[in-house]
């Protein structure tokens, strides 16, 4: 054993050792019972034994919850046991942005990656933001830095920046507007410039790019998990069973967006499943996502390879339990850092009226 594995596992067993101390986590009837009516709708996607493990946890975390006056914000691609068993608000990147901008709660849980927790922060520096587990990051929040962006406005002057939700406080507050992948063209054809700079996403920015006039330049960042997929294994998909809708996240590669059907933000891909009803449908997404929304449409086939997102895969029902009970790990932010940024996030809320 190395020794960051070690200490990681020192750090898992205080962890579970204290948690073990102050509630109830062993599997039992009477957990599984008093979750029954959450396990109704999930029971499709978890078999019951994998349920008595998450009852007791899921219960323990309800509880707290409204102890602590808190919410759990948690993002499409977050296991059924936590999008289904203990969120208050599921949804895109957008969603969850807004959904902190309205909650009365005096905690927010971020179920999802570290740039989540921090835009949350960003709009509620009064708040506990909690992050379960604040080494989930994002292969494009890491791909840029304030240096990077400083140094594309110098190249192309006058050009406004646009980033992309999935970066740090500190890009943010380098940026003139941030969006996400449901309101980037929005974003972009509001913006009174020819020239438009989108970061750090490259894949989102070629697909914005062969949708508008304006001339997009753009930093070469990518998702680890959609730039894996590609144009052939979608043919592939497509000549083995024709009548497959194909519905592609933007953020991948421009030749697979261009195979899909429908391109849209998690959100937008759920809305479509919902109002098409497609016999069979692959999901060109992180595939937790597909087992979340089979839950509501048991008509639809989900077919598709499954990239899963190492990063939000991190948060557990274990780390959120904890979150709650240790009030760890708390998101801040350099003021400094906190106000710019929070201007840039505002201004793309600001843009829905
Ligand atoms: P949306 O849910 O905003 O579409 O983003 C997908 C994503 O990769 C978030 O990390
Ligand atoms: Fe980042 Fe991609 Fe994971 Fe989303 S799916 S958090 S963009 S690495």
């Amino acid at each position: 054993m190395n020794i960051q594995n070690s200490v990681a596992r020192d750090g898992f067993s205080k962890m579970a050792g204290e948690l073990q101390q102050h509630y109830d986590l062993q599997p039992s009837d009477a957990a599984f019972d008093a979750t029954r009516d959450i396990y109704v709708a999930l029971s499709d996607v978890i078999p019951e034994a994998d349920w008595m493990r998450h009852a007791p946890y899921v219960l323990a975390i309800n509880k707290l919850k409204q102890q602590r006056n808190a919410v759990i914000l948690a993002h499409n691609y977050m296991t059924p046991q936590i999008y289904g068993g203990v969120s208050d608000v599921v949804g895109d990147s957008l969603q969850l942005a807004i959904a902190a901008t309205q909650t009365d709660a005096d905690v927010i849980v971020q179920a999802g990656v570290h740039f989540m927790a921090e835009t949350a922060k960003i709009l509620n520096p009064e708040k506990t933001v909690l992050i379960p587990d604040s080494s989930a990051g994002c292969s494009l929040a890491e791909s840029a830095t304030p240096a990077d962006i400083e140094a594309l406005r110098a190249q192309y002057p006058g050009a406004p920046v646009v980033t992309y939700v999935n970066t740090t406080a500190e890009i943010k507050a380098v940026s003139d507007i941030c969006c996400t992948s449901a309101n980037a063209l929005e974003v972009v054809n509001s913006l009174d410039s020819d020239t438009v700079i989108m970061a750090p996403d490259a894949h989102l920015a070629r697909n914005i790019a062969a949708q508008t006039d304006k001339r997009i330049v753009y930093w070469e960042g990518a998702c680890i998990v959609h730039e894996r997929f590609t144009a052939e294994e979608l043919r592939d998909f497509r000549k083995y069973d024709p009548d497959v809708v194909i519905i592609a996240h933007p953020e991948c590669p421009v030749e697979v967006v261009a195979e899909a059907d429908f391109s849209g933000s998690t959100n937008d891909m759920v809305k479509y499943v919902r109002a098409e009803r497609p016999e069979k449908v692959l999901l060109v997404t992180e595939c937790s996502m597909s087992t979340n929304v089979s839950t509501e449409v048991p008509d639809v086939e989900f077919l598709g390879p499954c990239n899963l997102c190492p990063f939000m895969q991190k948060i557990t029902l274990e780390k959120i339990l904890w979150s709650l009970h240790s009030m760890e790990e708390q998101v801040e932010i350099d003021p400094a850092i906190a106000e710019p940024a929070r201007r840039a996030v505002q201004r793309m809320i600001d843009l829905k009226g």
